[in-house]
C-alpha cells in the first residue's frame, strides 16, 4: 500500500515533482511520461531517498524510511557502478539488507537468481556480464527479500524478449500474491494486459486509471508535447507508440 499525497520536490530550485498524488494497493502499476520527466524522482521519493519538499509519502502506512526492508528496488541501471569488482552472488545478497548471512539467506539468493534463469552465473563478476544480464541480476536482488512492494525503475533496457517475457511473468506472479508492484517503462505495451493502472506524468500528474481509460491521444500529447500515434486499438486497449528504448 503506497500513498503519495500533493508531492513536490525541487532540485537546486527546478521542480521535478509537482504537486503529485495517488495511492495503490494491491496492484501493478506502470509510470510513463517522456525523458526528464520526474519518474525516478517520484520512485525515489517513495524509496525515501530523496525527502520531499512538501506532501506526504507513506508505505503500509509507515513513512519511507521505515519502510525500507519492505521494498525491493531495481535502480534504473545508469546509476549503477558498472566497473566495481564485484560477483554477482554479492550483488543479488545485497537485497536482503543484512550485514551477515545464514545458510538460509545464501539459499533465498541463490533462488532469486534462479528465477531469473541466471543460477550459473552465481560466482561471476557483475562487470563481466552483458547489459541485460546485469538487469536480470539487479531484478533478482529485487526480488531476494520477498518484498511486499517491488519497485523497478526501466527494468527492461537491453534486456532481451525471452528474458523480458520471463520477467513479466514473474511479476504477473508476483502481483497474483498480492503484492504492490510499481515499474517505470517507456514502452508500455509489453506489460498492457498485466498492469491495473497506468500513471502519466511529466512532472505534474497528468493521467492515473486504467489503461483502456487514459491511454488516448489527447493525454499523451499533453506529456509527451507532441503527437503520440497510437498504434491499434483491440478489445478496448490502445497500444501508443512511445520510445523503446533510451532516447
Ligand atoms: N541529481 C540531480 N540533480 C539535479 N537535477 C536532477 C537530478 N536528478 C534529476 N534531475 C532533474 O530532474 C528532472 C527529472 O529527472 P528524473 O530523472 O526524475 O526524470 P525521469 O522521468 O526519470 O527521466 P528518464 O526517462 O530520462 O529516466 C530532470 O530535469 C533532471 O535533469
Ligand atoms: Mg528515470
Amino acid at each position: 500500500m503506497i500513498e503519495v499525497k500533493n508531492v513536490s520536490f525541487s532540485y537546486n530550485g527546478e521542480e521535478a515533482v509537482k504537486n503529485v498524488s495517488f495511492s495503490m494497493s494491491n496492484e501493478f502499476i506502470a509510470i510513463m511520461g517522456p525523458n526528464g520527466a520526474g519518474k525516478s524522482t517520484l520512485i525515489k521519493l517513495i524509496m525515501g531517498l530523496l525527502k520531499p519538499d512538501s506532501g506526504e509519502i507513506k508505505v503500509f502506512n509507515m513513512p519511507p524510511e521505515k519502510a525500507k526492508d519492505i521494498i525491493g528496488y531495481m535502480p534504473q541501471r545508469e546509476t549503477i557502478a558498472k566497473h566495481f569488482p564485484i560477483r554477482v552472488k554479492d550483488i543479488v545478497l545485497m537485497g536482503l539488507n543484512k550485514k551477515f548471512y545464514s545458510r538460509k539467506d545464501i539459499e533465498k539468493a541463490k533462488e532469486a537468481l534462479e528465477k531469473v534463469g541466471l543460477e550459473k552465473l552465481w560466482n561471476e563478476r557483475f562487470d563481466s556480464l552483458s547489459q541485460g544480464q546485469q538487469q536480470r541480476v539487479l531484478f533478482a536482488r529485487a526480488l531476494a527479500r520477498e518484498p511486499k512492494v517491488i519497485i523497478l525503475d526501466e527494468p527492461f533496457n537491453a534486456v532481451d524478449l525471452p528474458s523480458r517475457e520471463k520477467m513479466i511473468e514473474i511479476l504477473a506472479d508476483e502481483r497474483k500474491q498480492g503484492k504492490d508492484i510499481l515499474i517505470v517503462v517507456h514502452n508500455i505495451n509489453p506489460i498492457l494486459h498485466e498492469i491495473d493502472k497506468v500513471l502519466l506524468m511529466n512532472r505534474k500528474l497528468i493521467a492515473y486509471g486504467e489503461p483502456r481509460e487514459i491511454i488516448n491521444n489527447e493525454n499523451l500529447k499533453e506529456a509527451y508535447g507532441t503527437d503520440v500515434q497510437i498504434i491499434v486499438c483491440k478489445e478496448g486497449y490502445c497500444h501508443p507508440l512511445v520510445g523503446d528504448t533510451h532516447a
